[in-house]
């Protein structure tokens, strides 16, 4: 019975056709789907963390009501993705309780500080841009209700990504203190994005059997590498210098090489020892401790209307 079941598998996701809740799957296609899924999802809660810290401390109504939208999104996609876990069987209680336990993880990002406000607008640059590039290749994930979540999660993307390199702009445009500002985050968020794609393909464990399953559609050197091609010019634009002395435009790849990342920063950050990993995670920790009543309230509301249409 499953050799037909995984033929059909097969079959369904080699036409470039989703699998849906109810289809049959490997059990490996479903824990691997809810572990990136789910790890997505932390990192966008968890990804509010950094900008939240300047919604109150921003330098205009205009650009407080932006970061606030933009940190309404983040939370908005967490929501989708742990919806789309649930589809999978995943239990959104127990997901969170392994990311604050450090049983699960969440994107090496964000476990950067943000020291002022040109942060906010690299960010959005180079962060949200970095996750287009990641992103957008999963709108084709063979997993149907996880491509869904990411052509509405992309669409925001897009207004993320515009709203820093805009806010960048207006600070290329002003005082020499805020052009060395600018510059400044580049240099401390430059490399941390790239980390964003993941380590070296040839170090890639999952690689290799998602591309197989089509979950993931590129390899992380190859979206690493869309990413750098994609924004020198609009760093030219900018008028900030990328710190990456062998970053040169190579004719014969038609690519940009670029240096070599430091995957032992890399590593020891995702081991949990960033410079506010620690930080990241007892703020998520405290926050859900903080709401379990809404959620037993919610929860006792739920049965009693349960309670009184069964009568
Ligand atoms: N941070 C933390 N952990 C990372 C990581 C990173 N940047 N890159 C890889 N890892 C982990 C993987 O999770 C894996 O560990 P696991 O097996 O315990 O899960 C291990 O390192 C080996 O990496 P692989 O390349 O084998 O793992 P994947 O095949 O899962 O590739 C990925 C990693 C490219 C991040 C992939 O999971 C992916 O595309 N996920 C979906 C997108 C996503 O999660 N983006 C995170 C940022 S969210 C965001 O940007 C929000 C925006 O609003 C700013």
């Amino acid at each position: 019975m499953d050799a037909e079941l995984e033929r059909e598998f097969d079959r369904v996701v080699g036409a470039e056709q989703r699998i849906e809740p109810r289809d049959w799957m490997p059990d490996g296609y479903r824990k691997t789907l809810i572990r990136q899924i789910a790890q997505h999802a932390h990192s966008e809660i968890i990804g509010m963390q950094p900008e939240a810290n300047w919604i109150s401390r921003a330098p205009s109504l205009r650009r407080k009501a932006i970061l606030l939208a933009k940190v309404q999104d983040e939370a908005g996609h967490g929501l989708y993705l742990y919806a789309a876990t649930e589809t999978l069987g995943a239990d959104r209680e127990d997901l969170t309780r392994k990311l604050v336990e450090g049983r699960q993880k969440y994107s090496s990002i964000f476990n950067y500080p943000t020291l002022n406000f040109a942060d906010v607008g690299v960010i959005g640059w180079l962060v949200d841009g970095a996750a287009i590039v990641n992103q957008v290749p999963l709108c084709r994930t063979s997993y149907g209700p996880y491509a869904r979540a990411m052509i509405r999660i992309c669409k925001e993307e897009s207004f993320h990504q515009r709203q820093g390199y805009e806010l960048l702009m207006t600070m290329m445009r002003g005082t020499e203190a805020q052009r060395r500002m600018v510059q400044d985050a580049v240099d401390r968020w430059w490399w941390p994005s790239l980390m964003m794609f993941g380590p070296p393909d040839a170090e890639s464990s999952n690689t290799a059997q998602s591309m197989a399953w089509r979950i993931k559609r590129h390899t992380n050197d190859e979206l690493r590498q869309k990413f750098v091609d994609m924004t020198v010019p609009q760093a030219d634009a900018l008028g900030v210098t990328l710190p990456d002395p062998e970053l040169r435009w190579n004719a014969d790849r038609g690519h940009h090489d670029f240096g070599e990342i430091d995957w032992t920063e890399f590593w020891q950050v995702v081991g949990g020892n960033g410079p506010c990993s620690r930080q990241r995670i007892e703020h998520r920790r405290a926050a859900h401790d903080d709401g379990a009543w809404v959620r037993e309230a919610a929860a006792a509301y739920a049965h009693r209307q349960t309670d009184r249409e069964a009568i």
